[in-house]
C-alpha cells in the first residue's frame, strides 16, 4: 500500500531545465556519454530489476547490459572496457555477495553506482555515486516497494544515460517521465482491486506447485511474482519466458495445475494467450493478469488479476507486480504462513 507514494517521493524534482536530473550519479555529461558497457550486479529481487532495466537501458540509450547475479560475477572474469559503469542493485545496500562484486569490478577500473534504500549503507559509502530510492524501510522480509522504487530509480538513470549520449532527446524523455508520473494512480488502482488477488488465491489451496508465465519485460514480471510466492507462502513456483514453455515446463501440467499468465494489452498479446489457450487444453487452471477491456482473456480464464491501460508497454511490470505481490499474500495467510517473517530468510544476507 506505500507503493504509490514511495514511487511518488522518487520522482519528485526529477524532471529539471534539462531532461531528467540525476546529479547522483556524479559523473560529467561527457563522462556518461562514453559509457560503452553497462555491468548491472545484484542478488534476488534486485537481480529482477537489473533485467528490466538492461532492457530500458539497451532501447533507449543503446549501450549493452550485462546483468550478473552478483554470487556469479564473484567467481568469473567480467569484460570490463575503459568506459564500463557497474551498477548495483541493493535495497539494502548489505549484501555481501553484491558488495564484493562492487569492490571487484572498482578495482578493474569502473565506475560503481548504487541503487539502494538505506541511508549510509555499506553500498552507498563504498560506491562513486549512490541514487537513494527513498522507499522508507521495508518491514517485511520480502521485497515489495523496494522492488518497483528500484525499478523506477534504474528507468530513470536509463533516461539519464540515452540524454547524454543523444540516443533520445529531451522530449522523448519528458515523454516517458510523464509515463512514470501515472504509475502512483495505476498502483493505487490495482490496490483498489485487491479482492480480484484474493478470490484467485483459492486456486492455490491444494496447489503443490505453480508456473508463473510471461513474455519481453514481463517474464520478469513472471520471475518476481514467482519468487514472492515462494518466498512468502513456501509453495514451489517457477517461472519461464511464454514461449518458452513448450521447451519443457508444460510437461507440468495437468488438471487444475495452476498457471499464472501475465497478458497485458501489448505486442506479444496474442503469442501469450495461445499459451493460456495450450494451458486450458492441458486441464490447468489459469490466473491471468490482463488489461481492462480484453474479451479473449476473460472469456478463457475464470480468474483475472485486472490492471488499467498502461500508457507504455514497459509500465506494465510496475502495475502488474503489485497483484502478484497481493496475490502471494493472500496464498500465504491462506497456507497460515508469517507474511512479514518467512522461515530461513533474513532481510540482509551479508554473508556470502
Ligand atoms: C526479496 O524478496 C528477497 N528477500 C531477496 O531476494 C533479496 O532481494 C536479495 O537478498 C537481495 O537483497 P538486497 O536488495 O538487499 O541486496
Amino acid at each position: 500500500a506505500e507503493q504509490p507514494a514511495a514511487i511518488s517521493r522518487l520522482l519528485k524534482d526529477r524532471l529539471g531545465k534539462h531532461g531528467v536530473e540525476l546529479d547522483e550519479l556524479s559523473m560529467s555529461n561527457d563522462d556518461l556519454a562514453a559509457i560503452d558497457r553497462v555491468y548491472m550486479v545484484a542478488c534476488g529481487t534486485s537481480y529482477h530489476v537489473s533485467l528490466i532495466a538492461r532492457e530500458l537501458v539497451q532501447d533507449w540509450a543503446k549501450i549493452p547490459v550485462f546483468c550478473e547475479y552478483a554470487s556469479e560475477l564473484n567467481y568469473k572474469e567480467p569484460l570490463v572496457t575503459d568506459h564500463t559503469l557497474c551498477v548495483i542493485i541493493t535495497q539494502s545496500g548489505e549484501t555481501a555477495d553484491t558488495l564484493t562484486a562492487a569492490r571487484r569490478m572498482k578495482a578493474l577500473g569502473c565506475k560503481v553506482f548504487a541503487i539502494t534504500n538505506v541511508l549510509g549503507s555499506s553500498a552507498a559509502r563504498e560506491s562513486d555515486g549512490t541514487m537513494y530510492i527513498q522507499a522508507g524501510p521495508e518491514v517485511c522480509v520480502a521485497s515489495t516497494k523496494a522492488y518497483t522504487a528500484q525499478m523506477v530509480a534504474s528507468a530513470l538513470l536509463a533516461l539519464r544515460l540515452a540524454l547524454a549520449n543523444g540516443s533520445m532527446d529531451e522530449d522523448e524523455v519528458r515523454g516517458h517521465f510523464a509515463s512514470l508520473e501515472q504509475v502512483p494512480g495505476l498502483m493505487e488502482e490495482v490496490i483498489r482491486r485487491r479482492w480480484q488477488d484474493k478470490q484467485a488465491a483459492r486456486v492455490f489451496r491444494n496447489a503443490k506447485s505453480a508456473l508463473f508465465l510471461g513474455r519481453g519485460v514481463n517474464s520478469t514480471t513472471a520471475y518476481e511474482g514467482a519468487l514472492k510466492l515462494k518466498e512468502i507462502s513456501y509453495l514451489h513456483a517457477e517461472a519461464y519466458p511464454a514461449g518458452e514453455m513448450k521447451h519443457g515446463p508444460i510437461a507440468l501440467l495437468e488438471p487444475g495445475f495452476p498457471v499464472v499468465a501475465i497478458v497485458p494489452a501489448d505486442h506479444v498479446h496474442d503469442k501469450t494467450v495461445s499459451n493460456i489457450e495450450e494451458s486450458i487444453a492441458r486441464g490447468a487452471t489459469v490466473v491471468a493478469v490482463a488489461t481492462d477491456g480484453d474479451e479473449r482473456v476473460a472469456k478463457l480464464c475464470e480468474n483475472v488479476l485486472w490492471i488499467p491501460p498502461c500508457p507504455e508497454e514497459w509500465i506494465v511490470p510496475l502495475v502488474a507486480v503489485v497483484h502478484l505481490q497481493l496475490l502471494a499474500r493472500y496464498v500465504a495467510r491462506a497456507r497460515g504462513c508469517d507474511v512479514d517473517k518467512p522461515r530461513n530468510l533474513a532481510k540482509s544476507v551479508t554473508v556470502e
